[in-house]
């Protein structure tokens, strides 16, 4: 019997629904064969994404859902103690857990789509 071969790029968006700093698209996933959450946002034109968990406490990030940047527009802010990472590589730059780092996912754009790449951690969510 062949093993499964990897999995494709899965279909997230279409570009036009992630505008500038504007509200992430919020999305199911697998962590470690758990559900959790990730999201994608665009930062200086390019598609970013994360898993919507903070490196502080696991917990998420959005202060509505989401909404992950401040009121600048500038920073991705935790809601719960503040945390302050770089939306363009999800590093930590301020608060409790500096120096610490989101878990990136690989994002793509073509044809006016955005995909995403599931990894051996984040998988898509199987249909039922
Ligand atoms: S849970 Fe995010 S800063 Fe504490």
């Amino acid at each position: 019997m062949n093993a499964p071969g990897p999995i494709p790029p899965q279909a997230l968006c279409a570009s036009d629904e992630l505008e500038e700093r504007g509200k992430a698209v919020v999305f199911d996933v697998l962590l470690w064969r758990q559900p959790a959450r990730a999201f994608a946002l665009r930062f200086d034109g390019r598609v970013v994404a994360y898993l919507n968990r903070c490196a502080h406490v696991p917990t998420e990030l959005d202060w509505q859902p989401g909404e992950f940047l401040d009121t600048d527009k500038r920073w991705i802010i935790c809601s719960i103690h503040g945390a302050t990472y770089e939306p363009a590589d999800g590093y930590c730059i301020a608060g409790p857990c500096r120096g610490e780092q989101l878990m990136a996912l690989d994002i793509s754009e073509r044809d006016g789509q955005v995909y995403w790449y599931p990894s051996p951690d984040i998988q898509p969510v199987p249909f039922d």
